[in-house]
């Protein structure tokens, strides 16, 4: 049977993949009602269609940073890759550059940064940095990925300490035993250096710190998990980039809203001086429809990736990238959008319930 929606690459997945490799993926934090809440927060908007539009041409093509992407639609760093198919990163990188999207790579990548670069060498890269307690390895990090031609880092602010997840503390999964991180060192480096293990993450990083992270790079900063007005003003006022309005797809800190509760919030107080972005729930062409009215520049997925991943590596996180551009395209159209500035506010209404 054909597999024809983001859901029917997760049945999938879940068959195939070993339990605790499954449970990592799927698995929220505590009681998972933020990750379950991402995608039950979008079925409380409903969409206001214009009709007698002429949407013979729908063109979903847009920028971020000043690239231009086929669609709107874009990878969440996700770590790990090999353990769900063998080329890991390698093979997502090829299909969003197949795909003409915006993938970011973790710095928990499986396959190194060098590989990834090269596998996808016309592919828009963005860096995800984890900040580690050691500023010379935060520092060569950044510089190699500048060097490799990723155009972002992305900071993920949201993660001072690994959440609670249950179903990994159950299945007692250790990824220092299962995955070597073989990202972390330059090559040169890697044979005399124990491999990296899953440290600490710096948990004293402060907004402060941010000005030095601008001093060693001149790639464009993006702050991940942002989820308040608070703090995208002061994402302003420090001069970043942008922001992905994320609550690391419920993993993190339990009982915060849905990431498309949070983001009229964090557009309205960044008031257009930098792009906001959004990820966590996004399982439909509707889903980035009503994102993009909200606000959102751009959205990133995150599980939906791995399933497609696991089904048929490169081609499988090809086919998820098209399905949702294709329902996406089919949603432009079925609202009277010709082109992803015609997607705004008044394309979306809240539903009683
Ligand atoms: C993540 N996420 C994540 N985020 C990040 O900044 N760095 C990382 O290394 C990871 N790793 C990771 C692994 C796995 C298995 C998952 C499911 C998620 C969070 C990710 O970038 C994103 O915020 C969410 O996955 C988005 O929600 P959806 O699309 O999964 O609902």
């Amino acid at each position: 049977m054909p597999l024809v929606c983001l859901t029917d690459f997760q049945a999938y997945a879940q068959e195939h993949l070993s339990k605790s490799t499954w449970d990592f993926i799927e698995g929220g934090a505590d009681e998972c009602f933020t990750r379950d809440d991402n995608m039950a927060a979008f079925k409380k908007i409903r969409l206001r269609p214009r009709y007698l539009r002429d949407v013979q041409e729908v063109d979903t093509r847009t920028t971020v940073q000043g690239e231009e992407i086929t669609a709107p639609i874009g990878i969440a760093p996700t770590g790990f890759h090999c353990l769900v198919w063998p080329d890991g990163e390698m093979s997502t990188a090829r299909a969003a550059q197949a795909a003409g999207v915006c993938y970011v790579t973790s710095i928990y990548a499986s396959c190194p940064l060098e590989d990834i670069a090269a596998a996808a060498p016309r592919g828009l890269k963005w860096f995800q940095l984890y900040m580690q307690p050691d500023r010379q390895l935060n520092k060569q990090l950044v510089q190699r990925a500048e060097s490799l031609g990723f155009r972002a880092l992305v900071i993920t602010v949201d993660a001072p300490k690994i959440g609670n997840r249950r179903r990994d503390f159950r299945n007692q999964l250790n990824l220092k035993m299962n995955l070597l991180l073989k990202d972390l060192r330059s090559p040169k480096e890697r044979n005399s250096m124990p491999y990296f293990q899953m440290s600490p993450i710096d948990s004293s990083f402060c907004w402060n710190d941010l000005s030095w992270l601008q001093s060693i790079s001149r790639l464009p900063i993006i702050l991940k998990g942002i989820l308040t007005k608070e703090d995208a003003e002061l994402a302003v006022k420090h001069n970043v980039h942008g922001i992905i309005v994320s609550n690391h797809g419920g993993r993190q800190l339990d009982d915060v809203p849905a990431s498309i509760d949070a983001l009229t919030e964090v557009v309205a107080a960044v008031k257009g001086k930098m792009e906001v972005y959004l990820d966590g729930g996004i399982r439909t062409g509707n889903d980035v429809l009503k994102a993009l009215a909200l606000g959102a520049k751009c959205v990133f997925l995150g599980r939906p990736v791995l399933w497609g991943l696991a089904y048929k590596g490169e081609h499988g996180v090809e086919e998820v990238l098209n399905l949702i551009k294709n329902e996406f395209h089919t949603s432009m159209t079925l609202t009277g959008c010709r082109s992803v500035a015609e997607i705004n506010q008044d394309l979306v209404q809240f539903s009683r319930l």
